[in-house]
């Protein structure tokens, strides 16, 4: 099973490393003095590093002309949400201790968990129907569906933003990154328009 000759199940275990370092680091006492932070903002780091590898698929496959990158892109879409939803499992139970009347409360007092919450609504349609069988049914729809997949990762931008109270370095490189991989869609659409 060589990695050049099929990828797939190898980048399916490098996408279980975050989890996998978790499990190891709880296990071996090493979450840090906070470890309830530490986990989430893990999960949630690797839940915005998945959305983004997710789209950089479209423009590194038109950039280096290798179609078969899309194989990929369902995967990384869907290990994005995995983590996300993990994200938000950690901040329900670890966090709020499942107290649905303070999570209310919380989604509409702190904007950095509104637009978290946000953007992880407009993932779930996405993952439900990443399926072939949803792909055949919805036709046309599907494309224009997963186009919130945009919005999900501005608002998840904004999420990272809208926390962090001091140093705002760490957001803005993954907005300048999110900036530059939207940007590509807008260029190439600009030119097709043109053309056609
Ligand atoms: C697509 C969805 C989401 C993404 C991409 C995302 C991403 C992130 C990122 C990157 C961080 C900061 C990690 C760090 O500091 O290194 C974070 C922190 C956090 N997120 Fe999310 N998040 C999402 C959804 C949510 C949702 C739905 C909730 C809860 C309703 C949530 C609650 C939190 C909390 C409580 C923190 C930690 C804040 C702290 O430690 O002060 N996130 N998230």
């Amino acid at each position: 099973m060589a990695f050049y000759r099929n990828p797939k199940p190898w980048l399916f275990l490098i996408c279980l490393y975050p989890l996998a370092r978790l499990l190891v680091l709880a296990w071996t006492d090493g979450l840090g003095v906070n470890p309830i932070e530490f986990v989430t903002r893990s999960l949630g780091t690797w839940t915005l590093t998945g959305l983004l590898l997710t789209l950089a698929v479209t423009p590194l496959r038109k950039l280096s002309g290798y179609g078969g990158l899309l194989r990929y892109r369902r995967m990384l879409g869907l290990f994005a949400f995995f983590y996300g939803t993990l994200h938000l499992l950690s901040y329900l139970w670890l966090d709020q201790f499942f107290d649905w009347a303070a999570v209310f409360k919380d989604i509409l007092k702190r904007p950095f968990i509104t637009f978290g919450m946000a953007a992880f609504l407009l993932l779930l349609p996405l993952a439900l129907t990443s399926t072939h069988a949803a792909m055949r049914r919805l036709g046309r729809n599907w494309q224009r569906l997963h186009w919130l997949v945009y919005p999900a990762a501005i608002g998840a931008v904004l999420h990272y933003g809208w926390l962090v109270k001091k140093d705002l370095t760490q957001p803005l490189i993954y907005g300048g990154v999110l900036t530059l991989l939207l940007g590509f869609r807008v260029f190439w659409f600009y030119k097709k328009t043109k053309a056609g």
